[in-house]
């Protein structure tokens, strides 16, 4: 977790507060008070983009921000409306034996099931903040119980839990912040769209270059102008082809991190970095435009040329 893990409540939820590396530029503010505006109206919120376009970042970000308590769940394909709510996880057998009269001996054994709520129940019935993180990755049904707490507040749970009458009324501080990429769920299962048509979704793309580099620098130590050459040499390999979205953010940090601790210098005659940026950079490279070594020396020497540009000029205006 990015954010500042202050306490325990139990083994599922959490206390969040706002992380003190969590960078709050303009264009994350915006976000940022949407999503707020949206919760404290009672709504959903999704945020839906690509990888590494800061949307679990942003979660948990705004969850810290409400001050209750915090549960996070990540979709999984193997996911069943039990993961989400709870389930049977054993039984419980008593047994009495009366021989008050010594003559006389009378046993009574009884047996009952025990039950544990999950997650969704938890912070349903405690009024916490739920990050369902990439919820399109579990299947669509595993997702059901979520339709009814979202539109009618109420949690349709099995008979068998021994506590309510097969329902629970979802506390009114309850709110939920989900996280999904379409582009995961496209080829994998239909769009939840039922779901999806109670959430207030929010498309987030990759921030602007002041972001990305403060970010980069918050992240990896790096200063901002190594921090800047490095992101001007990742955005130069996005948007070639539109179905890709080329390196992210996290390709970002990565370079920073490494070349700070391997002081290699932010210049493309320099071997370090260039093995560097090869290799974090190289998956991202089309393969159909080979030799990619090439392409990524040409991208970083372009990219390291301008930001000297850039910063050349900043200085004299
Ligand atoms: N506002 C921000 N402040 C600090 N770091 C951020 C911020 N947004 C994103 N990051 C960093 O960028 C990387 C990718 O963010 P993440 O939230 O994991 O993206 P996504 O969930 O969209 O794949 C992470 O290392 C994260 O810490
Ligand atoms: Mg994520």
């Amino acid at each position: 977790m990015s954010e500042n893990e202050t306490s325990r409540d139990d083994s599922n939820s959490v206390s969040l507060e706002p992380s003190q590396s969590f960078v709050l530029t303009p264009d994350v503010q915006k976000l940022v008070s949407r999503a707020t505006a949206y919760l404290a109206a009672g709504y959903p919120v999704h945020f839906c983009g690509p990888a590494g376009t800061g949307k679990t970042t942003l979660a948990l970000h705004v969850a810290a921000t409400r001050g209750r308590s915090v549960i996070l769940m990540h979709g999984d394909d193997e996911f069943t409306s039990s993961d989400l709510i709870g389930n049977d996880y054993g039984y419980h057998r008593s047994k009495v034996i009366d021989n008050f009269i010594h003559s006389v001996v009378r046993t009574e054994e009884s047996m009952s099931t025990l039950w544990a709520d999950n997650r969704l129940t938890l912070a349903c019935r405690n009024g916490d903040t739920l990050i369902y993180d990439e919820f399109t990755r579990s299947r669509p049904e595993a997702n059901n119980a979520l339709l009814s707490v979202l539109e009618e507040r109420l949690l349709t749970l099995p008979k068998r839990r021994p506590s309510g009458d097969g329902y629970l009324e979802v506390h009114p501080e309850f709110r939920a912040i989900f996280t999904s990429n379409p582009e995961e769920y496209a080829g994998i299962h239909r769009t939840q769209d039922a779901l999806m048509d109670r959430l207030i979704t929010i498309r987030v793309d990759y921030y602007d270059r002041n972001t990305e580099v403060q970010i980069t620098t918050a992240k990896s130590g790096a200063p901002v102008e190594k921090a800047a050459v490095i992101v001007d040499i990742v955005r130069s390999l996005r948007g070639t082809d539109p179905a890709k979205h080329g390196p992210s953010l996290r390709a970002s940090i990565m370079i920073a991190r490494v070349a700070v601790q391997q002081k290699a210098l932010e210049r493309w005659d320099d071997p370090i970095f260039l093995d560097i940026c090869r290799d974090v950079l190289d998956r991202e490279i089309d393969k159909n435009l080979r030799p990619s070594e090439e392409r990524v020396l040409h991208h970083i020497k372009a990219a390291a040329q301008s930001s000297k540009e850039n910063g050349r000029a900043a200085a004299c205006s």
